[in-house]
């Protein structure tokens, strides 16, 4: 299937049929999911926790992001693929967020970059990377780089007045030229409310069944990942489970002598040449 654009987002959003989104950070999973018809992939700095060990996101850095981005794409090369802009890659100036958001183009090879927040300096930073010909994604609600002000992860807008705030961070950066809004970590209402109010595609994890489209983290979905699991998170596999059984098994049967077996493991000599090589 070919490489989807923001028409066919459009158009999905028009006719009712809701984005499929998951985050990706290989080469392998990448391929998997584009396989299986996801149309958006977020290379996303959760790869901080899921691929490199991390507590939080903000460690990661740029060039890690682009490294992961050129795997990715190397796995779906026919799949919308946005790159998170990492901690302190974007919040300084107008001026290092289009530079920054250009290398993940330009380098990583995605077709969309997402940094996260809603207030008045961020949506400068969504127009003038829009302005440099990127498409932005922004990202409301639950936004991990801002941990520190939200006090943990924890959902957001709970409160009457807090989710009025959330509508309008929407509404400020669709109007500064967002291409879509990924919204986290929020009450269905307020999911609801946002996607009602927007001209642009609105995709959701954790922000109920309403939105155009949802988002995973791919290790959450299948059971990869086993130091957190959020509440919004629906478990579709154990990896984790069916992995640990397979390192487990090997340990065994190496151990045991059980593995390899000669003959069907192993690769074989013709016999001449065997019984001149052990002469
Ligand atoms: O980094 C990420 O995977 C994200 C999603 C959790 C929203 O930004
Ligand atoms: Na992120």
């Amino acid at each position: 299937m070919a490489k989807k654009s923001i028409h066919d987002f459009h158009k999905m959003v028009a006719e009712g049929e809701k984005i499929t989104y998951l985050t990706a950070y290989d080469y392998l999973t990448a391929k998997m999911m584009e396989k299986a018809g996801v149309e958006m992939l977020l290379v996303g700095d959760s790869l901080g926790m899921v691929s490199l060990g991390y507590d939080t996101t903000l460690p990661v850095t740029l060039e890690d992001m682009i490294h992961h981005c050129k795997a990715v794409r190397r796995g779906a090369p026919d799949t919308f693929i946005v790159g998170d802009m990492t901690y302190m890659s974007y919040q300084i100036s107008n001026q290092q967020a289009v530079e920054n958001a250009g290398r993940l183009i330009k380098e990583g090879g995605c077709d969309a970059v997402k940094l996260e927040g809603g207030g008045p300096e961020i949506a400068g930073r969504i127009k003038a990377i829009n302005d440099a010909g990127i498409l932005v994604m922004g990202h409301i609600g639950l936004t991990p780089q801002f941990m520190g002000q939200q006090g943990g992860y924890k959902a957001q807008g709970k409160s009457a007045q807090a989710a009025v705030n959330i509508v309008n961070e929407a509404k400020r950066i669709e109007e500064a030229g967002a291409f879509s809004i990924l919204v986290e970590g929020v009450p269905a209402p307020v999911g609801k409310a946002i996607t009602e109010r927007s001209g642009i595609p609105i995709l959701g994890i954790g922000a109920g069944s309403y939105t155009h489209g949802q988002l995973l983290i791919y290790a959450d979905m299948i059971g990869l990942y086993d130091n957190f699991t959020p509440k919004f998170v629906k478990q579709y596999a154990n990896v984790n489970e069916i992995m640990t059984n397979a390192f487990k098994e090997y340990y065994k049967e190496v151990k045991e002598k059980n593995f390899p077996i000669d003959g069907e493991h192993t690769y074989n000599m013709k016999a001449e040449e065997e019984k001149e090589f052990l002469n």
